[in-house]
């Protein structure tokens, strides 16, 4: 099997996508669980603000933040969009692997150029693509949640993750990649530690990924201006899973039990710890459980 790589620029006044070199790549084969994502729909509806002003679309890659890294150090724009249909080396938190067969969901990653957030804003921007991911969901007429820091929840069980990595010159922030992937059509892959569905078994009815696709990206684009202009916090904090109820908190070094009482406005989590004691845990490498 062969397939096409896209290398797409959108211009601003939407004359129209250009594009501009058509290479090719082998790629196995590989099952494939419904139809690709159809491209001609996505460019039709970008860019989404300051978002997706240059699309790279593949129908199989290894890693969407692999490839939109290597563009944000050949100095891709922010905005800059990678789509692909399928990953093959799909990359999760904590260097977990994230399942993303052909034709079942969304893979993407988009370049962002925040020179003007502190450092402390830039640890929220993993959130930023939670909550665009949630607000897209929830036009569905879904109730999505935000598992802190940054999974997305349906009915209590994951429906996708985000992977925000920032790289840095010295103390200067160079990009960061914004890796966003949601369980659509998929019967999904579950972690270990957490259940997991997608976006049709919960709504129980097909949803196009293209439109979903475009609904997320204009959602995020929203939620990237909050943060910017200072305003994403309380807001945040409205789709918090586990608000008033007691979960672990562990980073692999240790455990602790609180109660979840809010979000502060650099994405950490307030928690009541251990009786009354307020605890402030940074967006970093935590995991929460339900207890
Ligand atoms: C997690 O839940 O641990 C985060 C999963 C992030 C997956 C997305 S899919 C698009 C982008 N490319 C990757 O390799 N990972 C992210």
């Amino acid at each position: 099997m062969r397939s096409i790589e896209w290398v797409v620029e959108i211009p601003p006044a939407r004359l129209g996508p250009r594009i501009v070199s058509p290479e090719w790549h082998a790629s196995g084969s590989r099952i494939r669980i419904g139809r690709v994502l159809r491209l001609e729909e996505l460019k039709a509806g970008l860019p989404v603000g300051k978002l997706g002003l240059e699309l790279h679309f593949y129908p199989s890659l290894g890693s969407t933040n692999d490839r939109a890294a290597e563009l944000a150090r050949a100095g891709a724009p922010e905005g800059t969009l990678v789509v692909a249909d399928e990953q093959t080396a799909g990359r999760g938190r904590s260097g977990r692997r994230w399942h993303s067969p052909a034709g079942s969901g969304l893979a993407l990653s988009l370049v962002l150029r925040p020179t003007t957030l502190g450092s402390r804003e830039i640890a929220a921007i993993g959130l930023i693509g939670a909550m665009g991911s949630i607000e897209a969901l929830a036009e569905y007429g879904m109730q999505p949640e935000l598992k802190w820091p940054n999974d997305v929840l349906l009915n209590g069980a994951k429906v996708g993750g985000i992977l925000a990595e920032a790289s840095w010159t010295g103390s200067e922030l160079d990009h960061v990649i914004l890796g966003i992937g949601l369980n659509v059509s998929a019967a999904p892959f579950p972690e270990v530690e957490f259940p997991a569905t997608s976006v049709e078994q919960s709504l129980g009815r097909p949803v196009p990924r293209e439109a979903l696709l475009l609904r997320v990206l204009a959602a995020t684009d929203r939620w990237y201006a909050r943060l910017i202009d200072g305003t994403a916090h309380p807001e945040w904090e409205t789709r918090l899973a586990y608000r008033g109820k007691r979960v672990a908190i562990s980073n692999g070094k240790g455990e602790r039990v609180g109660v979840v009482l809010g979000l502060t406005p650099q994405a950490g989590i307030r928690m009541a710890v251990e009786g009354d004691e307020q605890v402030v845990f940074e967006s970093g490498a935590y995991r929460l459980r339900p207890l």
